[in-house]
Parts: C-alpha cells; sequence; structure tokens
C-alpha cells in the first residue's frame, strides 16, 4: 500500500493516557475534472481508550472516505487530507509511509465491508490469520498456526481444524468476514475500524459478526469505531454516535442520548427508517425524502435544507455550525434542533406552505407510520 495521496504535515501532541484518537477540523478532497469533490469537511471527534464509536450516514456521506483518511488509505495524487488525525498522540497524517504500515495491523487495523478486499484469494486462511503477526512479531510457523487456529475458534469458525487449509472462496460470505476479524485481530490491536462489516451478509449472519465484534471489544478492551448506513447496528452497541451527512459531522453525543434525545432533523429521519417494537410488522417505514446532494455541488446554506420537513429560509442561507445540547458533550448542527419550540413552529408554518416533505412527515404521522420517535427504541432484531 503506499499514501502518496497529499497530506498537510503538523506537530505531534502529547494525549492523556485514556485519549486513543483525536481527530481535528479532518478534510479530504479529491480534484475530479468536473472540480473538487469534498467528501469530508472538517469531522473532529474525540475517542476514549476502550469505547466504541458508531459513525452512521446514509450512502454518499464520507464515512468511508473519514476512516480511509485516518487510516492513511486514500491514495492517489487527485486526493487532498488536512487536519490531524492523532492515534495515541502521534498525528497519523504526518507519518511517513514507513512508519504507518508499522501501525497498520499491529495497532490499528480495519475490516472492510466485502471480505474479499483484505483476504487474499491465493492464500489459505490460515495463513492469512497470522501474516501480520509473522510480519510484525516475528512469529515462528508452527507457533502462528497454533495462534491461527485458537483464533479461528474465537471467532467461531466451525471445525476450525479442516479449514485452516482452505481458500477464501471455499468459505461462505459470513465466514469469510470471520476470518477477516480473526486476522485484524491477531496482533491485538488497540484501535479498531469496521467498515460496514455487515452490509453484505443476511440478516441472521449479521447479527452474529455485530455480536461477535462487542465481544471481542469487550474481552480485550479494544477501542472500536463501526461506520454504518444503519442506524439500528449502533443502538445498544456503541457508546457514541456520530452522525454525518454530506461530508459534515451533523450530531453527536453517547448513542443513549441519540436515541433519547434526537436532536437533528437528519438524525431523526434515519431514526424513522428503523422498525419499531411499537409499529405493526407490516407498517411501511418512512424513508427519507429526496436524495443527498451530489458533492460537488452542494446547497448554499445548511446541506439538508432541500430535504428537511423543518427548513427555514434561514437554512438556505447558513451553514448551522455543530452547537452544545444540554450539557452532556451532545452536539448538534441544525438552526431549529428537534424538541426546541423553534422547531415545532417551523414544522407548522412549512405546513400551511404545503412543503412536500413536510407533508410526507405529517402523513406518516397522522397514519401512525411514525412512534414517537423520541424515546422509542428501536427494536431489538433490527441491529
Ligand atoms: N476515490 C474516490 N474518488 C473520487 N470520489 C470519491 C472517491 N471515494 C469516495 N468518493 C466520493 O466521496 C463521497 C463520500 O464517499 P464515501 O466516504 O465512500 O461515502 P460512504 O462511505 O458514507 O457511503 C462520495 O461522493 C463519493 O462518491
Ligand atoms: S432545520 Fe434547517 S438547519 Fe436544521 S437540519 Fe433542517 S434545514 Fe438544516
Ligand atoms: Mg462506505
Amino acid at each position: 500500500m503506499t499514501t502518496e495521496g497529499t497530506v498537510v504535515a503538523t506537530l505531534d501532541v502529547p494525549a492523556p493516557e485514556s485519549e486513543i484518537l483525536r481527530v481535528e477540523d479532518l478534510r479530504t478532497s479529491f480534484f475530479l475534472p468536473i472540480g473538487e469533490l469534498e467528501a469530508v469537511r472538517g469531522v473532529s471527534f474525540l475517542l476514549q481508550r476502550g469505547r466504541s464509536l458508531g459513525i452512521v450516514g446514509e450512502s454518499g456521506s464520507g464515512k468511508t472516505v473519514l476512516a480511509r483518511s485516518i487510516m492513511r488509505l486514500n491514495v492517489g495524487a487527485n486526493v487532498k487530507t488536512t487536519g490531524r488525525a492523532l492515534f495515541e498522540g502521534r498525528d497519523l497524517l504526518s507519518l511517513d509511509s514507513r512508519e504507518m504500515r508499522k501501525l497498520w495491523g499491529s495497532k490499528i487495523a480495519m475490516i472492510f465491508q466485502d471480505p474479499m478486499t483484505s483476504l487474499n484469494p491465493m492464500v489459505k486462511i490460515g495463513r492469512q490469520v497470522t501474516e501480520h503477526l509473522r510480519k510484525h512479531r516475528g512469529v515462528g510457523r508452527q507457533a502462528a498456526k497454533q495462534t491461527a487456529l485458537e483464533l479461528l475458534n474465537e471467532v467461531r469458525i466451525p471445525e476450525a481444524e479442516s479449514r485452516i487449509g482452505r481458500f477464501p472462496h471455499e468459505l461462505s460470505g459470513g465466514m469469510r468476514q470471520r476470518v477477516s476479524i480473526a486476522s485484524a485481530l491477531a496482533c491485538e490491536p488497540s484501535l479498531l475500524f469496521a467498515d460496514e462489516p455487515t452490509t453484505a451478509l443476511d440478516v441472521t449472519v449479521q447479527h452474529q459478526i455485530l455480536n461477535l465484534l462487542s465481544r471481542e471489544q469487550d474481552q480485550r478492551n479494544m477501542t472500536l469505531v463501526m461506520v454504518t448506513h444503519d442506524l439500528g447496528v449502533v443502538a445498544g452497541r456503541t457508546d457514541d454516535t456520530l452522525v454525518m451527512y454530506a461530508g459534515k459531522v451533523v450530531e453527536k453525543a453517547s448513542t443513549i442520548e441519540i436515541f433519547g434525545r434526537t436532536s437533528h432533523p437528519y438524525t431523526e429521519a434515519l431514526m424513522r427508517s428503523i422498525p419499531r417494537t411499537t409499529q405493526a410488522s407490516h407498517t411501511p417505514l418512512v424513508a427519507i425524502t429526496g436524495r443527498p446532494p451530489v458533492a460537488t455541488h452542494l446547497p448554499k446554506g445548511c446541506a439538508f435544507s432541500l430535504r428537511c420537513p423543518y427548513a427555514q429560509l434561514k437554512c438556505h442561507e447558513e451553514d448551522p455550525p455543530l452547537t452544545p445540547i444540554g450539557n452532556s458533550g451532545h452536539e448538534a448542527a441544525c438552526w431549529f434542533p428537534v424538541g426546541t419550540d423553534a422547531n415545532q413552529e417551523a414544522f407548522e408554518r412549512n405546513l400551511s406552505d404545503r412543503l412536500p416533505q413536510t407533508l410526507v412527515v405529517a402523513d406518516s404521522l397522522i397514519a401512525g407510520k411514525i412512534g414517537q420517535t423520541v424515546g422509542d427504541s428501536p427494536e431489538e432484531g433490527s441491529a
């Protein structure tokens, strides 16, 4: 892997022991023939050691580019990343590729949506699982085989002994993802990124893999970043949640607060897309109206304004900054946050103006399709 994408170097700073990752004003752009595509537009967050963070947003919101920027995996002469990503106090964005390679797989690991992205189709799974171990720790062949077996058992690959000599294509998608998890865990990384690790799998397998990741995170006191388009995946699984829209963080809080005190209209809309226990099983879900904006042509003001049921003139003029909601560290970027009188007034105004996206939400409320969003927890099985 190379890291030739343009990166602006910055100084490292000493970090408190509890702090594992501090991302500051991270921006990544792709320079395309049609213009600059700002995929990540000034993301900042802090991650404490041993905690889990969910990064949630629709497809195209910049989640993968953000994770790959932190990992220095966005390559190419047309990519530019600025800001800082301090891992244990060292700015990953200013490390040279040799230093970065040392961290990949040993201290920081990543699991991808498609396990075939990280698995080599030509290498038997036992060998793949311990590749980093042999490379980074100089572990011998026999010891590596023993560790591979232990890891494959740990990620619950049945009859691991007989599967150790198989190639990835001989396993099911779920089994392959277990192998890539085992491979990521081999060097006991302190930080694990999982980018849509279950999106390509069927629902029951999804549950098993998510449970496996949570268990491993607990047992190893590992820090986990779970990237997903499905807010239901983070419910009850991650400590904190960061909601992204059009390359920006629009809401961040503990996951309990995100569900219990939803403040951003986009988060509320994502919430409506999760099945709820209070709904009859045949109830259609309320999808978010419209599409995310094209990243090369973002609207003026709030990027969600063309889809938001509460949008007012100000929203089309000025981009709202992240602002504290209460004093628990909860923040949302909205001029009319959900749950405020200003939000209620904006809704009523748009309703009388017959704004299409407001009518959709109002119709759903009347039809009882939407439960009480605030305080209503998602269905157990939705994760
Ligand atoms: N290598 C690339 N070159 C150009 N544009 C890209 C590249 N990778 C991602 N993008 C664009 O960046 C934006 C964010 O993409 P991505 O982070 O993959 O979204 P998500 O993971 O949230 O679905 C999208 O508009 C996508 O088309
Ligand atoms: S109310 Fe305005 S600022 Fe808030 S999300 Fe909607 S459009 Fe954006
Ligand atoms: Mg993605």
